[in-house]
């Protein structure tokens, strides 16, 4: 469903992504982490061609993102770090916009805006413009125009900050259900809790470059044999953080 072979992007002499190469098949989770500044967010917009790489190429549903552009397009939802949405709508003009712009049948928003607002407890904000919404209500809307779309790859970027408890569980019911009915889903978290409660493998990413991919059991393995831990230490391992806990320790 996704393929990224031999993905580039530079800015200046930063290598932001270097030489990723990521299959994502229909129905699994993949957690992409990795500390601040890794390359994930750049990644994610290449992936959704609001970045053009320097070198590489991605493929959704086998359209490439730089050819075939729109085609690819239809196919992903994302949901950006930053939701962006226009301040001057209301949420169910958003809703019908992102309707309309998928093509989803007039008679399907009718039924569905109404379900989708009630379901992210916002049926009372349906009429209220988007700049009076918080971050995590912009959050869930943006959820909702997925769900009401329907794309084959769902790319999420730390999908959970600004979510109280009870709307985070249900992004990640909705995650599983998505997953199961055949949806590709990417998503970068630092969340290592929701990485490993969700993802079928997780890809640790470090100074633009994926520096360990699998499940899991593979990368507790593959953690210089350091097994039966948390993932927590396994990620600050991996990506050389136990200098930070040394660190800790002289405070
Ligand atoms: N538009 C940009 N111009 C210059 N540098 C950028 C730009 N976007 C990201 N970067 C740099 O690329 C690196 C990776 O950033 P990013 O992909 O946002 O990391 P992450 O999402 O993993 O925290 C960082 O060093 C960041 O400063
Ligand atoms: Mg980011």
């Amino acid at each position: 469903m996704l393929e990224i072979r031999g993905l580039v992007k530079r800015f200046g002499d930063l290598t932001a992504v270097d030489r990723l190469d990521l299959t994502v098949p229909p129905g699994e989770i993949f957690g992409f982490l990795g500390p601040n500044g890794a390359g994930k967010t750049t990644t994610v917009k290449l992936i959704t061609g609001l970045l053009k790489p320097d070198a590489g190429s991605v493929r959704v549903a086998g359209f490439d993102v730089a050819t075939r552009t729109l085609e690819a397009k239809r196919c992903v939802g994302l949901v950006p770090d930053e939701p962006f949405v226009y301040p001057k709508l209301t949420g169910a003009e958003y809703l019908r916009f992102i309707g309309e712009l998928y093509g989803v049948p007039l008679a399907e928003q009718r039924k569905r805006i109404p379900e989708l607002l009630a379901m992210f407890e916002l049926s009372s904000w349906g009429g209220e413009l988007l700049e009076s919404y918080s971050h995590g209500m912009r959050q869930k809307l943006v959820i909702a125009g997925i769900l009401l779309h329907g794309p084959r790859l769902l790319v999420l970027d730390e999908p959970m900050v600004g979510l109280d408890p009870k709307s985070a569980r249900m992004v990640k019911e909705i995650l599983l259900t998505l997953a199961r009915r055949g949806t590709s889903i990417l998503m970068c978290t630092h969340i290592l809790e929701i990485a490993e409660k969700l993802c079928g493998r997780i890809g640790i990413m470090i100074s633009g470059r994926l520096t360990a991919v699998g499940t899991i059991e593979e990368l507790r393995r593959q953690a210089r044999g350091e097994s039966g831990r948390g993932l927590e230490d396994l990620f600050l391992s991996l990506t050389g953080g136990h200098e930070y806990s040394s660190l800790l320790r002289h405070l």
